[in-house]
């Protein structure tokens, strides 16, 4: 939920020395971009951009993320507020995306929202959802519906959420719901957002960063009332491999629940994965690969597609993380961007996943949107050569179309392909969002 990568960046490099004589680490680092001529894309490809119900709609007061913005303390940098009120501006959003030449939108159903109270469904919320798949229809625009984007409700979260044992089955009980009140129009479905990452991140961060989440996590708990409180997605997971099990479990169900009401409708899972090199001898390349991505990309095995996110690369030797070059561009974390990165998810996601890929996340944080210009083509360039090799790839869609909440870092960090007046709620292209929309239209480079 926060920015992960980086998170996983600052930890890996703290074990991290380089191992290497500098000019070997500057080749491995400086892998070549490709240049030849790239051919169009795959007819029908999706071309998109996405947002997540939590950071745009606003007021989603009734999951655990918007409580543990609001309790003291907190790790929340600020609170989601209206965030760009797009649960009332969703029209706008989507004029946005049609205006970009774009034919798929990524969006979330706000767990929250549909079920307020433990089994008690809000039709209203349905059909708020409902008037939304059905107004990307109307403009041309294929629906990708995440079912669950971190946030969980309240009372979920107040019971223990993934950990509880009944977790599971109570997702797949709102699939269930969601998806027979809207499946039929939905061209798309994911289960879980990034649910790989899940519970690996306290052991490695920071143990104050981990404490602090813990903290806000306690006082959530106290201001519900309750003994218990585990946010759908934390840096602190009292009980790592029970929470991974039960989200595995809860994609599974999730997925049949959803295939029940609508067979043919594709269901995959959208996993955060970095683009992990190895260099030198014994590189933990390999393990690490296994531990981020393993068992979440074999249990995609069963998938109509895998989501792939990727935002970084990460370059590994024998003894951790190596830095990157000093002349990288970077993000507004500190973070290096190459447009490589997401190629080499793409490749690795397919490699073991073995179905076709959907690039459900892409993007950078970053007020200069020079670099996302540059980002846009140049990671599309790659990824094309990936999809000549053999390797299916089906879309590709951007985070994010608007600048949004990002977590724990609330709107300093912005990724959107518009701005966002955070007054008038008015979105602006940035220059960015032509470079997409050209390649989008052309279906090409
Ligand atoms: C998440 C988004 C987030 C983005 C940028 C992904 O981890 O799915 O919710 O805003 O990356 O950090």
């Amino acid at each position: 939920m926060i920015d992960r990568r980086t998170m996983l960046a600052a930890a890996a490099a703290l074990g991290a020395g380089s191992a290497l004589p500098r000019p070997a680490l500057a080749a491995a680092l400086s892998v070549k971009s490709g240049t030849g001529p790239v051919p169009a894309f795959p007819k029908d490809f999706l071309w998109g951009a996405a947002t997540a119900g939590h950071q745009v709609e606003g007021n989603n007061v009734n999951a655990d993320i918007w409580l543990m913005e609001n309790v003291k303390p907190t790790t929340f940098a600020e609170p989601s507020g209206d965030a760009a009120n797009s649960f009332e501006l969703w029209r706008t959003d989507l004029d946005l995306v049609k205006g970009l030449g774009l034919n798929t939108y990524r969006f979330s159903l706000e767990w929250a929202r549909i079920e307020p109270q433990p089994g008690q469904f809000s039709i209203a919320m349905l059909d708020h959802y409902k008037a939304m798949i059905e107004g990307c229809r109307e403009r041309g625009i294929a629906p990708m519906v995440t079912f669950n984007h971190f946030t969980t409700p309240r009372w979920f979260a107040g019971q223990g959420g993934w950990h509880h044992p009944d977790a599971p089955s109570l997702f797949a009980r709102y699939c269930d719901r969601a998806a027979r009140h809207l499946a039929g129009g939905i061209s798309r479905a994911t289960t879980l957002n990034e649910p790989n990452l899940a519970g690996l991140l306290g052991e490695l961060l920071p143990g104050d960063l981990v404490a602090a989440d813990k903290a806000t996590q306690e006082a959530a708990a106290r201001a519900m009332g309750s003994d218990r409180f585990s946010a759908g997605s934390s840096l602190y997971v009292a009980d790592p491999a029970r929470f991974r099990a039960n989200q595995i479990a809860g994609h599974k169900a999730g997925r049949a629940a959803i295939k029940a009401v609508r067979g043919d409708l594709p269901v995959g899972v959208s996993l955060a994965m970095m683009d992990d090199q190895a260099v030198g001898p014994n590189s933990l390349r390999d393990a690490m690969r296994e531990r981020f991505y393993g068992e979440w990309l074999r249990a995609a095995q069963a998938d109509d597609f895998v989501g792939v996110q990727n935002y970084e690369r990460k370059v590994w030797s024998s003894k951790g993380l190596l830095p990157a070059p000093s002349d990288a561009r970077r993000n507004t974390m500190g973070a290096e961007v190459w447009p490589g990165s997401l190629a080499g998810a793409v490749r690795h996601a397919h490699a073991v996943a073995k179905v076709p890929v959907i690039v459900t996340e892409h993007g950078v944080g970053t007020d200069d949107d020079t670099i996302r210009a540059w980002l846009i083509p140049a990671a599309l360039r790659e990824l094309k050569v990936a999809i000549d090799e053999g390797v299916p790839v089906l879309g590709y869609v951007h985070w994010s179309l608007i600048d949004n909440f990002e977590w724990l870092f609330g709107y300093r960090i912005h990724f959107g392909l518009h701005t966002l007046d955070r007054q008038t709620f008015r979105r602006t292209a940035k220059p960015s969002a032509a470079v997409l929309a050209d390649i989008a239209r052309r279906n090409s480079l």
